[in-house]
C-alpha cells in the first residue's frame, strides 16, 4: 500500500519534504490519486470543473484560440495543447470553433483520462508528458485546474525567519515536523510570499513556476492560459493563518492531507503573483483577470442573453421540453460567471511573440 511504502521510506531515510510527499500521493504510478485512479473531474468523481459544468467554457476558449490563431502569422501551423485535459470536456466544444485539421493535443497523467481523450483526438495526439510534443511550436497552451495540484513545499514564518514543515511518521501515523528551510524555498518566500505574519503558513509553488517556464519555453508565438483558484500575495495574505492546503473528495472538503495517501485530491490556492513574475522573467506579456471578466470579454453574456430570448420564444410556443433544456443551459453558463464561485477563479494569459 502507498501509505506503507511511504512509512517505510521515512523509517529508512527520515522525514521527507512536503512536496515529495504530495508528489507521491498524487502521481505514484501504481497508487497515486491522479496517475492510477479513475477519471476524477466528472459528476461521479470528486470535483466538478468549469468545462464539466458547461460546454460554453470550451466554446469560449475555442473563440479565444481562433482569435490568437488569426493573429499568429502562420495559422496553418497553429497548435492547441491542453495540459490536464481530464475527460476532454474542454477540447470537445473548443474543436468545433477551429478550422478542420487544426492540431490539437492533450497531456494527461491519468491513464483513465488518456483513454477517454484517445477516443476524441486519436492516439498520436494524447500524451502522458509535455516532452513528447515538438520542442517548439506556435499556438495556445491551456491549463484549467492543473497548477493547484502541482506539489508544494510548506513554509512557516518563524520569528527568526523561514522554516519548513516536512512529513515524518510514527505509531500515530504521518505528521508534520519542523525542518530548516531549503535555500530555494526561502528564496521563493522572500520574493513572492508578501507580508506573512509570524506563524503564517505559505505553500511554496516552485513546481507551478517550473511548469509555466517549461510551457513558455516551448512556445514560439502564442499564449499560455492558466485558469485556477487563487490570487496574488496580497489577496492570499488573509488565508496564511491556516494556509490553503486542503483535500477534496466526493465534491466536498476531504480529510487532512496527511491521512490516506493516494485517496484524496490534494490542492492549494495558486499564487498568481508568483506566476506573473515567472512569465515576465521568461519574456511574456501578461494579463491577470477573473474568469467572469475573461469569459465576458469573449462574449458569454451576449450568448446567455440570446439563449434567454430563445427560452421566451419557446415558452410562447408552448414547447416545454426544449424550453427546459435551454433554461438548464442558461443556468449552467451563468454558473461559470458566478462572482463567489467559478467566476472568481483567476485567468493568467501569458503571451509570447
Ligand atoms: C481538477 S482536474 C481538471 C481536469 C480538466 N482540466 C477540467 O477542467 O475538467 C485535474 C486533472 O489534471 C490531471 N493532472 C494532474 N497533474 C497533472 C500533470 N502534472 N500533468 C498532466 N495532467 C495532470 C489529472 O489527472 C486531472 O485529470
Amino acid at each position: 500500500m502507498l501509505s506503507s511504502r511511504l512509512a517505510a521510506r521515512i523509517a529508512r531515510d527520515g522525514p521527507i519534504p512536503f512536496d515529495e510527499f504530495m508528489a507521491v500521493c498524487l502521481y505514484d504510478e501504481e497508487e497515486g490519486y491522479f496517475a492510477a485512479g479513475p477519471l476524477r473531474s466528472v459528476a461521479a468523481g470528486d470535483f466538478l470543473t468549469s468545462p464539466e459544468v458547461s460546454s460554453w467554457f470550451g466554446t469560449m476558449m475555442g473563440r479565444f484560440a481562433l482569435e490568437l490563431r488569426r493573429g499568429s502569422g502562420h495559422p496553418d501551423r497553429f497548435r492547441v495543447v491542453e495540459v490536464a485535459a481530464g475527460s476532454g470536456s474542454l477540447l470537445r466544444p473548443l474543436r468545433r470553433e477551429l478550422p478542420e485539421g487544426t492540431e490539437i493535443d492533450a497531456i494527461e497523467v491519468s491513464a483513465a483520462a488518456r483513454a477517454a481523450l484517445r477516443d476524441l483526438l486519436g492516439d498520436e495526439h494524447v500524451h502522458a508528458r509535455m516532452d513528447t510534443l515538438p520542442s517548439r511550436f506556435d499556438g495556445l497552451v491551456i491549463a484549467n485546474e492543473l497548477l493547484d495540484n502541482l506539489p508544494v513545499a510548506v513554509a512557516v514564518r518563524a520569528a527568526s525567519g523561514w522554516e519548513e514543515r516536512w512529513v515524518g511518521h510514527d505509531a500515530g501515523g504521518f505528521h508534520l515536523v519542523a525542518a530548516p528551510c531549503r535555500p530555494e524555498v526561502a528564496r521563493w518566500c522572500d520574493r513572492h510570499a508578501g507580508a506573512v505574519p509570524v506563524d503564517g503558513i505559505v505553500e511554496v509553488q516552485l513546481a507551478a513556476g517550473e511548469w509555466l517556464r517549461a510551457a513558455l519555453g516551448r512556445l514560439g508565438r502564442g499564449a499560455v492560459v492558466v485558469i485556477d483558484y487563487g490570487g496574488t500575495a496580497d489577496e492570499l495574505v488573509g488565508r496564511r493563518a491556516h494556509g490553503t492546503l486542503r483535500t477534496y473528495r466526493g465534491h466536498h472538503l476531504g480529510p487532512d492531507p496527511l491521512l490516506e495517501p493516494g485517496a484524496n485530491d490534494i490542492t492549494v490556492d495558486v499564487d498568481f503573483g508568483a506566476l506573473v513574475s515567472v512569465a515576465e522573467d521568461a519574456g511574456a506579456v501578461t494579463e491577470l483577470t477573473t474568469q467572469a471578466a475573461f469569459l465576458e470579454d469573449l462574449g458569454l453574456r451576449e450568448e446567455i442573453e440570446r439563449l434567454r430570448r430563445r427560452e421566451r420564444e419557446l415558452a410562447a410556443s408552448g414547447d416545454t421540453m426544449d424550453r427546459l433544456r435551454v433554461r438548464a443551459e442558461v443556468t449552467d453558463a451563468e454558473t461559470l460567471l458566478h462572482p463567489r464561485g467559478l467566476g472568481d477563479f483567476r485567468v493568467l494569459v501569458a503571451r509570447k511573440g
